[in-house]
């Protein structure tokens, strides 16, 4: 690496981390101690996972004589990585008065000028990998900090703002739903080699697409309101049956954070009320896929989505956009950016998938069992994240990500 290489990781390990910190600067103490379900993790816990992630697997194993800053932090703030240790458990991350906040900043500090010392000393390309790696997952977490705080905040009663200064976009309309001829027959997929990618969008491989279509945009609020209206949620004619379980058993009948009125929702700036163009959001696998069974339609494959997105430039409404909310299509198709897309292809591996060597192996492989690729990115996911190859998962039942739908159609061969 040359020295300008070396600079230039320095200030971008920098710029992430600084991100991650600022994102927190409108929140209390208290905000960020509380974990509101198993799935969320609290802000604090956050903060101190991602820098636990530095100091495991950049600075224990390229700086010899680093002492690890406190073991127990090793038990708290290890996620999953059963081959490097246990860990605390999951859903009682909220228990975790202690460390405090500020102790939490002191570790990341500590942290932070160890590998800015290491990037200054070691200039090989298998340590600059390894610190992109773990910005590339410091990133993930930012999308994650703000996704959990915005369930935490949605939990208390008085609907607080995690920023009540949040820009509101400006209003437009959505055009009527529209489709466009995907490519069909035998076409590229995953990740082409150039530039940071993670393990499960390799290897690139052939894929067989049949003749369709796909949206235009995404699903929009008021449509997702006629599919409410017209009776969607007690129609079971429409639903997996899976999903039918689940939206009775948990009494479901509109997206995540709509008011019983489907008026307002509640936003990272506080309630607000529903914008019906912008795209519907907060909605599950088995939601968006009973939509599109009303609508006549389907979802995408992520083999589709991912052709049709390839060749479209990966910006949109993203998390330096800073309305951390959906906004309604202006001239972009929305591939990226705004909300998770939901896509009708299981979280699978591509064929002659090999997970990254070691530890670092339990990233993502050991994931890939009944869950469902989301694709895009969205309205919380750094600008400079996301790419067509890029596959995030999650189990059909979950909802607290901004998660929206796409339609797609065959066509005639
Ligand atoms: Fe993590």
């Amino acid at each position: 690496m040359d020295r300008n290489a070396i600079t230039s990781l320095a200030e971008t390990f920098q710029g992430v981390r600084d991100t991650t910190v600022r994102l927190c600067a409108t929140l209390s103490a208290e905000d960020t101690v509380v974990q509101s379900m198993p799935d969320t993790s609290p802000t604090k816990w956050h903060l101190a996972h991602i820098t636990w992630f530095f100091e495991r697997f950049v600075l224990e194993e390229f700086v010899p004589d680093y002492r690890r800053y406190n073991d127990d932090y090793h038990f708290l703030f290890n996620s999953y990585y059963f081959t490097v240790g246990q860990m605390h458990a999951r859903p009682r991350r909220g228990l975790l008065s202690r460390p405090t906040y500020d102790e939490v900043i002191t570790y990341r500090d500590h942290v932070d000028s160890a590998v800015r010392e290491l990037i200054g000393q070691r200039d090989d390309q298998t340590v600059a990998e390894r610190i992109m790696l773990g910005l590339n997952h410091e990133q993930q977490h930012q999308e994650l900090l703000l996704t959990d705080i915005k369930h935490v905040l949605s939990c208390n009663p008085l609907s607080p703002a995690m920023n009540v200064d949040l820009a509101v976009p400006a209003s437009a309309s959505a055009s009527a739903y529209s489709y466009t001829d995907g490519r069909s027959g035998i076409r590229p997929i995953g990740a082409h080699g150039m530039g940071f990618c993670f393990d499960n969008e390799t290897p690139r491989h052939d894929a067989l697409l049949h003749p369709h279509q796909i949206g235009d945009r995404l699903v929009s609020n008021a449509e997702y309101r006629e599919f409410i209206a017209a009776g969607g949620y007690t129609d079971t004619r429409l639903w997996l049956s899976d999903g039918w379980s689940v939206i009775n058993e948990r009494g479901w009948s509109r997206p995540l954070y709509w008011s019983e009125d489907l008026q307002s929702e509640f936003t990272l700036g506080g309630m607000r009320d529903i914008d019906e163009h912008a795209p519907v959001c907060h909605v599950s696998f088995y939601e968006a896929d009973a939509f599109a069974r009303w609508a006549g339609a389907r979802l995408p494959t992520e083999f589709e989505w991912e052709d049709a997105a390839a060749e479209t430039a990966t910006d949109g409404n993203l998390m330096e956009s800073e309305y951390w909310q959906p906004v309604a299509a202006a001239e972009s198709r929305q591939f990226f950016g705004d909300v998770w897309e939901w896509t009708s292809s299981s979280y699978s591996p591509y064929p002659g998938f090999t997970p990254l060597a070691g530890s670092l192996g339990e990233y993502n492989g050991k994931f890939m069992c009944n869950q469902m690729s989301v694709r895009g990115g969205s309205c919380v996911t750094a600008a400079d994240h996301i790419r067509a190859s890029y596959r995030s998962f999650f189990y059909p039942d979950a909802r607290w990500q901004f998660l929206g739908i796409r339609l797609a159609k065959d066509s005639a061969a």
